[in-house]
């Protein structure tokens, strides 16, 4: 059984996978940026030994350097989920400002890849270590809609940072994949979507499962169908 982080863990497609993860015996570190009133996850602690919640604010250094110092364990696998969504209209939506391209970029983008930096330690200490980035076809230049500019441009980047870790990690014998979860019934996906939070979390662990020095350097979705870049 596998030591699994979860980032946003709290609400969505990461607290399905954290019920998930538990249920398939592993042990679970789940963060949230509110753990007081991260209120599914507490519920869950009070049944089982093998959840651990922690703070954890992807976008922020102080955050990011408490929870290293609060995590000695070492990692197995880590889902780096966490991630929100901006504007989506056309190139003249008002959203599009400077104030949301960076919280997308930050969030997105460095916030996988300081959570990767801030824990790599402990993947080095870990079995068969790998790191799942939560991605999305939404990022795939081979998919541009021609809407929701910073969201689309910081999946880019998301993938991006998942395929250059690969590169650098598989002599460090981690490996690192990026996924599309689906689109999902969560806050985030709307009730509209396709998918709920159970089915796309079901399928995601499965990939993880499968992940490996071989497959390293993988975008495909929640079923394991290869997506383009
Ligand atoms: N839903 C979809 O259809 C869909 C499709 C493609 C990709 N995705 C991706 O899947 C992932 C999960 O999405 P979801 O649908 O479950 O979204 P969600 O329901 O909106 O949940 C987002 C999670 O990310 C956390 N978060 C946001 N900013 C954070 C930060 N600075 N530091 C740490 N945690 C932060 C949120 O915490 P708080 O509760 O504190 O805000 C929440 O736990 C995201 O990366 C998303 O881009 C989703």
């Amino acid at each position: 059984m596998s030591t699994i982080l979860i980032t946003g863990a709290n609400r969505g497609i990461g607290l399905e996978m954290t019920r998930f993860a538990l249920a398939d015996g592993h042990t679970v570190i789940a963060t949230a940026r509110d753990p007081e009133n991260a209120t599914a996850l507490n519920a869950m602690t009070r049944i089982t030994n093998d959840l651990s919640v922690r703070a954890l604010d992807v976008a922020d250094t102080a955050s990011l350097l408490a929870f290293a110092a609060e995590t000695p364990e070492p990692i197995d696998l880590a889902i780096l989920n966490a991630g929100v969504m901006t504007a989506r209209g056309g190139v003249e939506d008002e959203g599009h400002d400077l104030a949301a391209w960076q919280h997308a970029l930050t969030v997105n983008v460095a916030g996988p890849f300081l959570t990767a930096q801030a824990i790599l330690p402990n993947l080095e200490r870990g079995t068969n270590p790998r790191i799942a980035i939560i991605s999305s076809q939404m990022g795939s230049n081979a998919r541009a809609g021609g809407n929701a500019y910073p969201y689309r441009a910081s999946k880019a980047g998301a993938t991006n940072v998942a395929s250059n870790l690969a590169t650098e990690l598989k002599p460090r014998g981690i490996a690192v994949g990026s996924y599309h979860p689906g689109w999902v019934r969560t806050d985030m996906g709307g009730d509209g979507a396709d998918l709920s939070a159970e089915e796309s979390a079901r399928g995601l662990l499965d990939r993880f499962e499968v992940l490996s020095l071989e497959t390293t350097g993988v975008f495909e979705t929640y079923t394991g169908a290869a997506m383009p870049f």
